[in-house]
């Protein structure tokens, strides 16, 4: 297989940066972008593999010039890896249209925008791997963190329609769902204004339910885990559509898929 050049995206932390450092193992070029610079992996450290871009994903013309400048220095580009993202709690009436339209942005535009990028020039190769970072959350509705299933969902809707579109262009895609997963991620979660109203008819709900992911998170996987489920599709001789690590993740993924509606909510409602 011919080397990797790769375009990833939230690389300064968590899945991102434990990705990085995997490609470069394994000897891919990766160009990483976040808005910060990662805080355990630098170009020196990678032997010149790993190149940080500081780019926001919410940014269109940021993005189309990191795309510029690979082409620009390595002749060719042939993975993308959008994974960048960030959760946002709250119930569904405390969250403002604003925050909700951030989620949107960072987590849908920002991955969409990314993979906009890359099409062109994958189509001129006749070749290209897109790979998005959604989650199980797309598939199991999770109660004060609706804005985030649903924007996975939408993310994982759009990539298996993209697939069928770019497939005669010998394009593949994979996305990827993690389950709990120990990284920055729990920090970085932003809460809905009125989430932490005590006075709201949710406050008691949510604050219960989302103590609990979060614990669920900082005792989840480690992000390596995720980290070589990815690695091992940008070196697999073909693309898998889905990827869910861990087999219990995988029976939650499939029961999210097949159950009717009513168990299924019934189920999550006991567990949050
Ligand atoms: N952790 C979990 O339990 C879990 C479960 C399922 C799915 N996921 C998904 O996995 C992906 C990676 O998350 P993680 O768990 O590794 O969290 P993390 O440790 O917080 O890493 C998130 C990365 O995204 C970057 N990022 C966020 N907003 C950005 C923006 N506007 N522009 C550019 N980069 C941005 C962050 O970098 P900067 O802040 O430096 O920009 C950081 O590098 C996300 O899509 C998340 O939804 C996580």
């Amino acid at each position: 297989m011919k080397k990797q050049i790769v375009f990833l995206t939230g690389s300064s932390a968590g899945i991102g940066s434990a990705t990085a450092q995997m490609l470069v193992d394994a000897g891919a070029v990766v160009y990483g972008a976040s808005r910060r610079q990662s805080p355990s992996f630098s170009n020196e450290q990678s032997g010149g593999q790993f190149i940080p871009l500081q780019l926001d994903v919410n940014n269109e013309n940021e993005i189309k010039k990191a795309v510029n400048r690979i082409i620009a220095e390595q002749g060719s580009l042939n993975v993308v890896i959008a994974n960048a993202g960030n959760g946002l709690a709250g119930s569904v009436e405390d969250a403002g249209s604003e925050e909700i339209k951030y989620q949107f942005e960072t987590n849908y535009f920002g991955v969409l925008k990314t993979i906009q990028a890359c099409l062109p020039l994958f189509r001129q190769q006749a070749y290209g791997r897109i790979i998005a970072v959604s989650s199980v959350a797309a598939v199991i509705p999770i109660p004060y963190q609706a804005y985030y299933s649903s924007v996975k969902a939408a993310v994982f809707m759009l990539m298996q329609a993209l697939t069928i579109e770019v497939k005669p262009f010998g394009i593949e895609c994979c996305t990827i769902l993690p389950g709990d997963t120990k990284t920055n991620f729990t920090s970085a979660r932003k809460h809905s204004e009125n989430a932490n109203n005590q006075s709201s008819a949710y406050y008691k709900r949510m604050k219960k339910a989302v103590e609990k992911m979060e614990k669920d998170e900082q005792n989840g996987m480690r992000a390596e885990k995720i980290a070589k489920a990815i690695v091992k599709q940008v070196f697999s001789k073909r693309m898998k559509i889905v990827v869910v690590p861990r087999t219990d993740y995988k029976l939650i993924y499939l029961m999210g898929m097949w159950l009717p509606a009513k168990l299924k909510l019934w189920l999550v409602s006991k567990i949050y």
